[in-house]
């Protein structure tokens, strides 16, 4: 690693040091001897589930399990006959593929976990997937195991169990009809041969994670809708909307895998050139309302959303930060018109339709602003949307395009490319908002700036902003990196782990793609990671990381199975259970699964599950 290099990140460091002194440093001084609530483990590439001493615990569901009274799916037929009409209906009823975000709510005296559904693995669910196209069974099949669920859970035996049969169990999948709000609604490309009006849209796809509203709703997140769509990019009649299309990465060669434009014209990008702009949108549900038609809350951009965290300011407009979670994409962040009103539904159904949408600029001197997209507003025409003036004529002669094409009006305003802006939280202790950037190997040296110093960043970073005034509405914010991923001690200052700009001096796991987080009733951060596993960074499991920022300690709590990443990291309310996803066991591109995990008597196949983990003594976890 060239000198240069390491110049610019220990110059950074010692600006980031200078800072934890100034604007950071109430934080070390507030910190109060906390309890150690485990000790922490060591990464590991066991084919089991590994937690610290005096912890355990039970695979709360499973893909293919049943939400409903009938049976489960039968896998092993699957795998070795391909799906049947009468399998692919039985996913429609059954708990899905790759399992993310994983969301815990009570209302009323019951509690539900709302879990999306990512992305499907055909070569570890179908006979001899390789170098082939999936049949159309294989396709149905598929659409019904993408989506979400929502299922039912109660207390047992110091966890939890699923509660089959539940009226609040639901699947929500690729063709579950769904409704378009907001500034977007109606406009010219949100219009298809199947719905004329632009208000409507079958299905959600590739929710990735998501984040729950202060009114009880659950927001889950579009991530790489473009997988889906296919056709020839040129043979796309009008040229704008190829260059839109162009800066998603619509059509995909992945759709090849999915099949989705193979067997329905909709995702075809010849057939259908405008069904991809009615995807990569943040979607609302309310999970205990299983009528409820899902609303996509154009409002709130389309990107490739990974997450959506909410947060009620002190004047009681609601902030939503969301990344989008592409190499050099941008973090952003939603702030409602309107307040939020404690017990009005109804009033606070329609907070994530008016506010503006704006896109983060990290500046070199640790400051930085939050830059204006537009703001809308519903008006009895519909809604009146105002676009930040410096966006070219194109956003002021359709200014819908602020909402359909976020992109590029943040690339228009110079926003800062990130290193694959994953999830993006508020955390109430500290005070300030957490920015997992997983890792982006394309970084070069010249392409580096500040807040994404590395040039082959291969093992991700966490970006820790404050808000101007500790207020989430306000436009100008400072920020540091409180964690380089990597390894102690390494030479490569790309790969050296650093906590608060100092290589810790006791024993620190090594860790890299941090991808969700969760924060604990003590603040601290909980980080689920997605990449350990690559050669370029580990080579072992991924897992479950605690980042202590008052003691400045990194533990390791979990660690997951091969080819696993882990998803959706929650605590049940009283912080007694936490529980994640357990997304893809055994992948690995092969047909050959790396784990066969959770290793269900009887079943051949590993399975995507939902797991909770509790302490044998029934103590608080976080
Ligand atoms: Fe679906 Fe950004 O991970
Ligand atoms: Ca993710
Ligand atoms: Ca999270
Ligand atoms: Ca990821």
């Amino acid at each position: 690693m060239s000198r240069y290099i390491g110049e610019i990140i220990e110059t950074a460091l010692s600006r980031r040091e200078l800072m934890a002194l100034t604007l950071f440093g109430s934080l070390a001084k507030a910190s109060p001897k906390r309890e150690e609530t485990f000790k922490g483990i060591k990464p590991n590439s066991e084919d089991k589930i590994t937690l610290p001493e005096g912890f355990t615990h039970r695979v709360l569901i499973s893909w293919g399990d049943a939400l409903d009274k009938g049976p489960k799916l039968n896998h092993n037929s699957i795998r070795k006959n391909g799906p049947t009409m009468q399998d692919i209906e039985r996913q429609a009823s059954c708990f899905g593929y790759n399992c993310d975000y994983v969301g815990f709510l009570s209302f009323g005296g019951r509690s539900i976990l709302f879990v999306n559904h990512e992305y499907c693995n055909p070569e570890l669910m179908f006979p001899e997937f390789s170098n082939r196209r999936p049949t159309r069974e294989e396709t149905l099949f598929m659409m019904q195991a993408h989506g979400a669920s929502v299922v039912e859970i109660k207390p047992s035996q110091g966890s939890w169990q699923v509660l089959e049969g539940s009226e609040l169990n639901r699947r929500i999948t690729v063709t579950t009809p769904c409704i378009i709000e907001g500034p977007a609604k109606g406009h010219r490309f949100m219009k298809t041969s199947y719905d004329q009006g632009g208000v409507r849209v079958l299905g959600t796809v590739n929710n990735c994670a998501g984040g729950k509203t202060p009114w009880g709703t659950v927001l889950t997140c579009e991530e790489n809708f473009h997988f889906y769509f296919s056709g020839r990019e040129e043979r796309i009649k009008d040229q704008l909307i190829a260059r839109l299309h162009d800066r998603y990465g619509v059509p995909s060669p992945l759709s090849l895998q999915t099949g989705f434009g193979l067997y329905e014209d909709r995702f075809n990008v010849e057939k259908e050139p405008n069904e991809a702009f009615r995807f990569g949108w943040v979607v609302e549900i309310d999970p205990f309302d299983p009528s409820f038609t899902p609303i996509k809350r154009t409002a709130l951009g389309r990107f490739k959303h990974e997450a959506a965290f909410s947060v009620v300011a002190k004047d009681g407009r609601v902030v939503v930060y969301m990344g989008d979670d592409e190499r050099f994409e941008y973090v952003y962040k939603f702030v409602s018109k309107n307040a939020f009103k404690e017990g009005d539904k109804s009033h606070n159904l329609g907070l994530l339709d008016e506010g503006s949408l704006y896109v983060a600029k990290f500046n070199d001197d640790l400051s930085g602003e939050w830059v204006l997209i537009a703001s809308c507003e519903r008006t009895s025409q519909g809604y009146k949307i105002s676009p930040n003036e410096a966006l070219p004529e194109m956003f002021k002669k359709e200014p819908e395009l602020c909402f359909i094409a976020t992109r590029l009006a943040a690339d228009a305003l110079n926003a800062t490319q990130m290193d694959r802006p994953e999830d993006v939280e508020y955390n109430p202790h500290t005070k300030s908002v957490w920015i997992a950037l997983t890792f982006n190997e394309r970084r070069t040296k010249s392409l580096s700036n500040a807040a994404n110093p590395r040039p082959f960043n291969t093992m991700g970073h966490i970006i820790e902003l404050k808000e101007e005034g500790s207020n989430p509405t306000s436009t100008r914010f400072s920020w540091h990196i409180p964690l380089f991923c990597g390894e102690v001690g390494s030479k490569n200052p790309s790969r050296r782990l650093l906590i608060y700009g100092k290589e810790p001096k006791s024993y620190t796991p090594p860790i890299s793609a941090p991808d969700n987080f969760a924060i604990d009733s003590k603040g601290r951060v909980w980080i689920a990671t997605d990449g350990n596993p690559s050669t370029s960074r580990l080579s072992l499991n991924d897992g479950v990381y605690v980042l202590d920022p008052f003691s400045r300690e990194l533990k390791m709590f979990l660690s997951g199975v091969p080819g696993c990443e882990i998803c959706g990291p929650e605590f049940s309310s009283d912080f007694k259970t936490f529980f994640c996803a357990i997304q893809h066991p055994g992948e690995s591109g092969s047909i050959v699964p790396l784990s066969l995990w959770p290793r269900e008597a009887g079943i051949e196949v590993p399975r995507p599950s939902v797991i909770a983990v509790w302490h044998k003594s029934g103590l608080k976890i976080g």
